[in-house]
């Protein structure tokens, strides 16, 4: 083994400072959590209950394995927005039967369930989870459908919904329907495109038009029960599968389904025993500095988030700014990428590429541990290559096959964002801390850069610059960029999974890498063209 030494001044002044900046923020999440845990408020959560209904986390409850974690994904969707924190939907991963399974549930107290921007969004993720883990998918559903108002935003792209659905039957993988309400119109596909549906007596509606639409369409004269009940389905038109007496009834035989199903992880296991790391995972709170120009020793991280604190590292000498190496979490091997002192040099690109064809070769997942400023700019730098590096590194990353799992711990600026798996380079989970921030550059470069080049195009015109004006505008461009470079509003877009509290991060990880190995563990054998 090659337990990892801490140099970490617990009782230090720098220690208790950053522990206290990260409490604050933790606070300050926990509030944002609290308004999507609300739903739709009290008004609605009461007239839900006084129905004799279950809140959506309390049907999740009931459906997984008693005393079993759920890791709830991207809790603050449509943080920022226009509609309620949580986009009227919840997410996650949970265990049903000892099977990991992506489940979700509608919020019929937000809007009547339905479904605006975000929720598509966050749905659309979900399914991808699903397809990518290969991990059953179980839908709890009681939704109003589109959201009307805004259904310019959803109408087209929400067919994508049920084109999942059925594209995750055909790739093998299973779909649970269980119907606790509405499910009219188009939402009345998610039963018809599910391999396995469950209604609930006297409660699930399930029409393409409800009576209304009916007499209006046709001139018929039709009841809900008629035209969409669970009995109904279940004897006469076939769409349900499973008749539950009640929610608490149709949780239990959506587990027995579930059971049935027998579901096999193609991925290797996890090895065994497991030791926990050697050094306290409270520690992770103090490691982070409340300015993030501040550097830190990532590996303080990984002997806090590994097994054993046994980090094998690659390259320790050469391209110093980027952590490479070895290590297993809960039992899943992984090699790690993790930036050491901000920015990202032409040595710490080639290494990075080297190391991530490495862990191809070997079939090895990848963990990304973000805090970099970006690639470093300036003369001998360009005439050094650092875009034909960082392009290296961007290739290595795009074209690498094993799951990658993102952790932006601080920074995540630039290409940078890029090299080190960002959203758009499809990582399997990418999570934040409350301390991530992440943007095109930063808030005072990003000013001072438009600062500039408004300075030059006064000068070309031969025009006065107004410098009081040029002062104003950059505060508040430097407001702007820094509130959008925060964990909240990016979480609120689901340019992540969720922003995590740091002591909870072997934790995470060992679920997302237990839902990764549903699926087969498998590197790429062939890359692009590395320009050299
Ligand atoms: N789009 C936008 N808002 C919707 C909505 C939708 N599809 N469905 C419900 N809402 C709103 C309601 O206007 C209401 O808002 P308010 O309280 O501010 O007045 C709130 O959500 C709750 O709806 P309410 O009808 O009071 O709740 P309910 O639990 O009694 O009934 C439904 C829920 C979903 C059965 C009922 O609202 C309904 O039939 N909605 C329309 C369903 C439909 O045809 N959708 C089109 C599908 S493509």
């Amino acid at each position: 083994m090659t337990v990892l030494p801490t140099r970490l001044d617990t009782g230090g002044p720098e220690h208790t400072a950053n522990r206290a900046a990260m409490l604050t923020r933790l606070a300050d999440l926990d509030t944002e959590h609290a308004k999507a845990l609300a739903g739709g408020g009290p008004k609605y959560v009461d007239r839900h209950r006084g129905r004799g209904k279950l809140l959506p986390r309390e049907r999740i409850e009931l459906l997984i394995d008693p005393d079993s974690p759920f890791l709830e994904l991207s809790p603050l969707a449509a943080w920022g927005s226009d509609y309620p924190v949580g986009a009227a939907l919840v997410t996650g991963i949970g265990v049903i039967e000892g099977t990991e399974c992506v489940i979700t549930a509608n919020d019929p107290t937000v809007r009547g369930g339905a479904s605006n921007p975000w929720t598509l969004r966050k749905a659309l993720r979900a399914n991808e989870i699903a397809l990518r883990n290969r991990l059953p998918l179980v839908n709890l559903v009681e939704s109003g459908g589109a959201d009307l108002p805004s259904q310019k935003e959803i109408f087209i792209p929400g067919g994508a919904l049920f084109r999942d659905l059925t594209r995750l039957s055909a790739a093998g993988i299973p779909t649970v329907a269980v119907v606790f309400g509405n499910s009219t119109a188009g939402g009345a596909y998610v039963p018809g495109m599910s391999d396995h549906v469950v209604m609930v007596k006297e409660r699930a509606k399930v029409f393409l038009g409800g009576p209304p639409l009916v007499k209006m369409a046709t001139g018929e004269e039709a009841d809900d029960e008629s035209l969409g009940g669970a009995e109904m389905h279940a004897r006469t038109s076939g769409l349900a599968d499973h008749f539950a007496v009640d929610e608490q009834d149709a949780c239990r035989l959506a587990r027995r389904i579930v059971h049935r199903l027998h579901w096999r992880k193609q991925g290797p296991a996890p090895l065994h025993p497991v030791e926990p790391p050697r050094h306290d995972e409270e520690e992770l709170l103090g490691i982070v500095p409340g300015d993030l120009k501040v550097p830190f020793d990532p590996r303080e991280v990984i002997a806090r988030v590994v097994d054993g604190s046994d980090f094998d590292e690659f390259k320790p000498l050469y391209g110093a700014s980027l952590a490479t190496g070895w290590a297993t979490v809960h039992g899943y091997p992984v090699g790690i990428l993790a930036n050491a002192q901000g920015v990202l040099f032409s040595e710490e690109s080639q290494k990075a590429a080297q190391f991530i064809q490495l862990a191809n070769q070997r079939d090895i997942p990848l963990l990304f541990l973000h805090n970099t400023t970006g690639y470093m700019v300036g003369q001998a730098y360009e005439q050094g290559g650092i875009i034909k590096h960082g392009a290296m590194m961007i290739n290595a990353v795009a074209n690498s096959r094993v799951p990658h799992i993102s952790v932006l711990m601080g920074a995540s600026y630039g290409a940078g964002h890029y090299g080190m798996c960002g959203r758009a380079y499809d990582p399997r989970f990418l999570f934040a801390w409350p301390s991530a921030k992440s943007a095109v550059m930063g808030p005072q470069q990003l000013a001072g850069v438009l600062s500039i080049v408004a300075r030059q195009s006064a000068a070309a015109k031969g025009q006065p610059y107004d410098e009081d004006a040029d002062a104003a505008i950059r505060a508040m461009v430097e407001q702007q960029i820094e509130a959008e470079s925060l964990p909240v509003f990016l979480s609120g877009r689901l340019y992540d999974d969720g922003v995590i509290d740091p002591r909870d991060t072997r934790t995470v990880l060992g679920i997302c890498l237990s839902a990764i190995h549903s699926a087969p563990v498998e590197g790429a054998r062939g890359y692009g063209v590395f320009r050299m």
